[in-house]
């Protein structure tokens, strides 16, 4: 369970990330591509050069992704639900399933 403190700095880090979701999102993924290579099959769609128009579109979609699907801004307890059915939906999707993928 989280504390008041605690839900307050969440709530205060997404409201910074939310303007910047693009750039914090293509970052994240170019350094999942630099630790883990082999993610990059996944991607292999789209241009993954760093800061592309598909890395900067495809970052902000998943930053975004999470407070989108809370049910309110105030409830980050409920982040791990959200991120439960962004599991599954990764696991059920054609373009993201592991069975498409050597991985
Ligand atoms: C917290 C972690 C993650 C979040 C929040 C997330 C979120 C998302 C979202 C919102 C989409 C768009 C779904 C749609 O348009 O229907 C997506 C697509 C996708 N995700 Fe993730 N994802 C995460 C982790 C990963 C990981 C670890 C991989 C693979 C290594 C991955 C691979 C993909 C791929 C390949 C697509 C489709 C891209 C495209 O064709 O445009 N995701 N993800």
């Amino acid at each position: 369970m989280l504390s008041k403190k605690q839900k307050e700095l969440i709530a205060e880090i997404w409201g910074r990330l939310t303007p910047v979701a693009d750039d914090i999102g293509a970052d994240a993924l170019h350094r999942m591509f630099a630790s883990y290579p082999g993610t990059k099959t996944y991607f292999s769609h789209l241009d993954i050069s760093p800061r592309s128009a598909h890395m900067l579109s495809h970052g902000k979609k998943i930053v975004l992704a999470n407070p989108a699907r809370l049910p309110a801004p105030d409830r980050p307890d409920k982040l791990q639900g959200a991120l439960a059915r962004t599991s599954v939906r990764h696991q059920t999707s054609k373009s993201t399933s592991c069975k498409k993928h050597s991985i």
